[in-house]
C-alpha cells in the first residue's frame, strides 16, 4: 500500500448550526454515537427495527440476517412486500394522495405536477399493460428512457407486478444496449421516441431498433415507446406499442404482487476491471429500506422539503435517490429532463429558486463546471438567484476537492447548509460513509463517518486493519440489508470480485482506496484502485475501453489509462497501435477522432478518450506486460523517472509522449 499516500491537509471544521441540530432527525453526534452503539450491540435486532418501522410488510419477516450461505447473504428471507406498494399505496391510504410527488420540468422549462393518486393511477395502468402483455413475475424487462415521469412508471411498474427492471442509461450506445438485453435475458424493452436535452433530439427507438437486429435477445417480445416528441420512428407491427395507448386502455388500479424480500428489485450494470460490464442484482427488501432510511437520516427529511437529486434514472443514484427512496418516504420531489447548461449555466440555481427546493444533491463535475461559468459571468452565478429555500446540500459519484466544496458552501447554501459528500456504490444500494446533516462536523474532501450499522473499515492487502492516518483498502466487515446480492448470472465473479480470498474471504472489497484522519477518524476517499476510471462521477472500465478500440478494424493493440482532470475528475487517455505505420500530423488528428467517434458508437459518448497517442508499440516488459504505471505518468506530461532497464524498447516512450 505505500502507492496509497495520504495527501490530505484539510484543517477547516464547519460545525452544524444550533439550529439545524435541534431540528434533526439525528441531532447531534450523541443521537448518532447512540444509533451506531445501538447496531453494535445487537446488529440483527437494530436492522429489523429500522425494516419494521420504515417498510410496510405484507408478510412480517421472522429471520434476519442469514449468513449459512456466505457471501451469498440473505436479509428479511421470509417476509414479504412490495416496492411500488411501498412507494405509492401507502401514502394514498395515509390521506396523503394529493400531495405533489413529483414536480416534473421538461429540457424546454416546462412544469407539470403529479399528485401520489395520479402516480398511483398511471403506474397500475402501465402494469396492467405490461401483464397483458405476458410480462410476469420474475421477467426481466430492459428501460432505455430519458429522464421523465414515464421513466419512474415504468420502474414502479414492473416493481408493481414483481417482473425485475434493468435501467440502461440513455447514453449508451446501441451495442451497450444489446449486450445487456441479451446478458439479463429481457423479455421487453421500454423506450422513447426519442430524449431531448439541451434543446437537442436524440433518437432513442432508433438505436433501440438498432440493438435489437444485433441479435441474441430474441425473448424480447414487446417493445414499448414512450411518445416524447413526436419524431419519425421505425415501427414493427405487432412488437411495437406505444405507452400512452396501451395503457390509456387499461383500469387504474393493479393489485400490487407481493413478493419474498430477497426478489431481485434491479440488475444494474456497471463497469468493472475485466471487459465486460456487470450486472449488478439489488434485492427488494433490503434494498428499499436502506433507500428510505438514508432518506431520513442523510437528507434529514421533512414533510415540507421539495427534495432535488439531479442524477439520472439510468445510474443507481437516479434508482435509490429519485426512483425509489424518496418516493417510500412519500416526499415531493423534483425530476429533472435537461442538462444544467441549458439554457444557461444558471438552470440548475434557476430551478431551486422556481421550484424552492430544500434538499440539493449532485455531483462535484457538476459543481466544478457550473463554477468556471459562474464566475466567468454574473448572470449565471448563484449569487444572481435567491436560494435561499435551500437548507441542505449533497454529492456523489467522486471526491469532491476542498475548493469546489468550499465554493458550494459558501455560494450556493450561503454557508448556512451542511454538505453531505456521501460515498456509496452501485453494490451498496445506498449511502455507507457520509455526514449527518444535524451532527457530523464536516471537513471539505472528507465524506466523515460511516453510517450506523455500516461497518466501513481500511486494510491492508491481507486484510488486517490499518491505523489511522495510514492508507490502504477501503471494505466493509459486516454484510448489510442493500449490498449487492449477486452478480447476474456469474456468481463466481461476485465471490471473487467483492470478498475476495486474498482478504480473508468474508471483507465486501469496495475497490476504492481510502485513508482515515488520525484525530477524528474521518474517511478521506482516495480513489479507485483497480482498474476502473471515473469521469464525471460515471464509473468505466479502462478494459471495456481497450476491447472497443481493439475491435476497430485498423487498431492493433491499445492500453487505457486515467489522468486527473479539472472538470470530470479523471479524463481518458488511450495509447493506440495500429495495424499500419503510426500516423502523423493531420493523418493522426484524423484517425484519433475516427476512433473517439467509434468507441462513442461501441459503448457510448461518456467513453471517448479525451486524448488519444499513437505509437509503434506500447511499453512492455520482456515478459510482454504493458507497464501501465508509466503510461499513467506519460499521460500526466510526467517526465518518466521510473527505472525502464526492464522496458523492451525505451524508444517508444517518446512517441507516446507527443500529444497530438
Ligand atoms: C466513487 C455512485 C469519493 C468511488 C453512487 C466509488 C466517491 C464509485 C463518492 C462508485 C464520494 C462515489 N467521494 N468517491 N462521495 N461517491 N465515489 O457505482 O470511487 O457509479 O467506488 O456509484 O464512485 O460509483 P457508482
Amino acid at each position: 500500500m505505500s502507492a496509497i499516500e495520504s495527501v490530505l491537509q484539510e484543517r477547516r471544521v464547519f460545525a452544524p448550526s444550533e439550529q439545524t441540530v435541534a431540528g434533526a432527525t439525528v441531532s447531534g453526534m450523541d443521537a448518532y454515537k447512540a444509533l451506531c452503539a445501538e447496531a453494535e450491540r445487537d446488529y440483527e435486532g437494530f436492522w429489523a427495527r429500522l425494516a419494521r418501522e420504515t417498510l410496510t410488510w405484507q408478510k412480517p419477516f421472522t429471520k434476519v440476517l442469514d449468513e449459512s450461505k456466505a457471501p451469498f447473504y440473505t436479509w428479511f428471507e421470509d417476509g414479504e412486500l412490495n416496492a411500488s406498494y411501498n412507494s405509492l399505496d401507502r401514502h394514498v391510504e395515509a390521506g396523503n394522495g394529493e400531495r405533489v410527488a413529483i414536480v416534473f420540468e421538461a429540457d424546454d422549462g416546462t412544469v407539470t405536477n403529479v399528485t401520489y393518486k395520479d402516480l398511483l393511477a398511471r403506474v397500475s395502468r402501465f402494469a396492467n399493460a405490461l401483464k397483458k402483455r405476458g410480462v410476469k413475475k420474475g421477467d426481466r424487462v430492459v428501460i432505455y428512457m430519458p429522464m421523465s415521469v414515464e421513466g419512474v412508471v415504468a420502474m414502479q411498474a414492473c416493481a408493481r407486478i414483481g417482473a425485475t427492471h434493468s435501467v440502461v442509461f440513455g447514453g449508451f450506445s446501441s451495442k451497450s444496449l444489446n449486450e445487456r438485453m441479451v446478458d439479463v435475458g429481457a423479455v421487453a424493452l421500454i423506450t422513447a421516441d426519442e430524449q431531448m436535452r439541451g434543446g437537442k433530439a436524440l433518437p432513442l427507438k432508433n438505436i433501440a431498433d438498432e440493438a435489437l437486429a444485433m441479435g441474441g435477445c430474441e425473448a424480447v417480445h414487446s417493445v414499448i415507446v414512450y411518445k416524447r416528441t413526436g419524431g419519425k420512428v421505425a415501427w414493427h407491427e405487432g412488437r411495437d406499442h406505444w405507452m400512452h395507448e396501451i395503457s390509456a386502455a387499461e383500469s387504474d388500479t393493479c393489485a400490487p404482487v407481493p413478493v419474498g424480500a430477497e426478489h431481485p428489485l434491479f440488475i444494474l450494470y456497471t463497469s468493472g476491471s475485466t471487459g465486460k460490464p456487470k450486472g449488478v442484482q439489488h434485492s427488494t427488501g433490503g434494498y428499499l429500506l436502506w433507500a428510505a432510511q438514508t432518506m431520513k437520516w442523510t437528507f434529514d427529511h421533512k414533510p415540507n422539503d421539495v427534495f432535488w437529486c439531479t442524477a439520472d434514472i439510468g445510474w443507481i443514484t437516479g434508482h435509490s435517490y429519485i426512483a425509489y427512496g424518496p418516493l417510500t418516504i412519500g416526499a415531493t420531489q423534483v425530476v429533472f429532463e435537461g442538462v444544467p447548461t441549458y439554457p444557461n449555466a444558471g438552470r440548475f440555481w434557476d430551478m431551486i429558486a422556481k421550484h424552492k427546493v430544500t434538499v440539493f444533491y449532485t455531483a462535484p463535475t457538476a459543481i466544478r463546471s457550473l463554477i468556471k461559468m459562474a464566475e466567468a459571468d454574473a448572470k449565471v452565478h448563484p449569487k444572481s438567484y435567491d436560494l435561499s429555500s435551500l437548507r441542505i446540500l449533497g454529492t456523489v459519484g467522486e471526491p469532491i476537492n476542498p475548493e469546489a466544496w468550499v465554493w458550494y458552501y459558501e455560494n450556493v447554501g450561503g454557508k448556512r447548509c451542511p454538505i453531505v459528500d456521501t460515498w456509496w456504490q452501485t453494490e451498496t444500494g445506498g449511502h455507507m460513509i457520509t455526514p449527518l446533516p444535524g451532527a457530523t462536523p464536516l471537513v471539505p474532501g472528507s465524506c466523515t463517518l460511516p453510517l450506523p450499522g455500516i461497518m466501513a473499515a481500511i486494510v491492508d492487502e491481507t486484510g488486517q486493519d490499518v491505523p489511522n492516518g495510514q492508507g490502504g483498502i477501503l471494505v466493509v466487515k459486516r454484510p448489510w440489508p442493500s449490498m449487492i446480492r449477486n452478480v447476474w448470472g456469474q456468481p463466481e465473479r461476485y465471490k471473487s470480485g467483492y470478498f475476495p480470498e486474498e482478504l480473508g474471504g468474508t471483507l465486501y472489497l469496495a475497490g476504492d482506496g481510502s485513508v482515515r484522519d488520525k484525530d477524528t477518524g474521518y474517511f478521506t476517499i482516495m480513489g479507485r484502485i483497480d482498474d476502473v476510471l471515473n469521469v464525471s462521477g460515471h464509473r468505466l472500465g479502462t478494459m471495456e475501453i481497450e476491447s472497443a478500440l481493439v475491435a476497430n478494424p485498423l487498431v492493433a493493440e491499445a492500453a487505457v489509462v486515467g489522468r486527473p482532470d479539472d472538470t470530470t475528475g479523471e479524463a481518458v487517455v488511450a495509447f493506440v497501435v495500429l495495424k499500419a505505420t503510426r500516423p502523423q500530423g493531420d493523418e493522426a488528428v484524423k484517425l484519433a477522432n475516427d476512433l473517439r467517434a467509434w468507441v462513442g458508437k461501441e459503448i457510448g459518448p461518456i467513453a471517448k478518450p479525451k486524448d488519444i497517442r499513437f505509437g509503434e508499440n506500447l511499453p512492455k516488459t520482456r515478459s510482454g506486460k504493458i507497464m501501465r504505471r508509466l503510461l499513467r505518468s506519460l499521460a500526466k506530461g510526467e517526465a518518466i523517472t521510473q527505472d525502464v532497464s526492464t522496458l523492451e524498447n525505451p524508444a517508444i516512450l517518446d512517441q507516446l509522449g507527443e500529444s497530438l
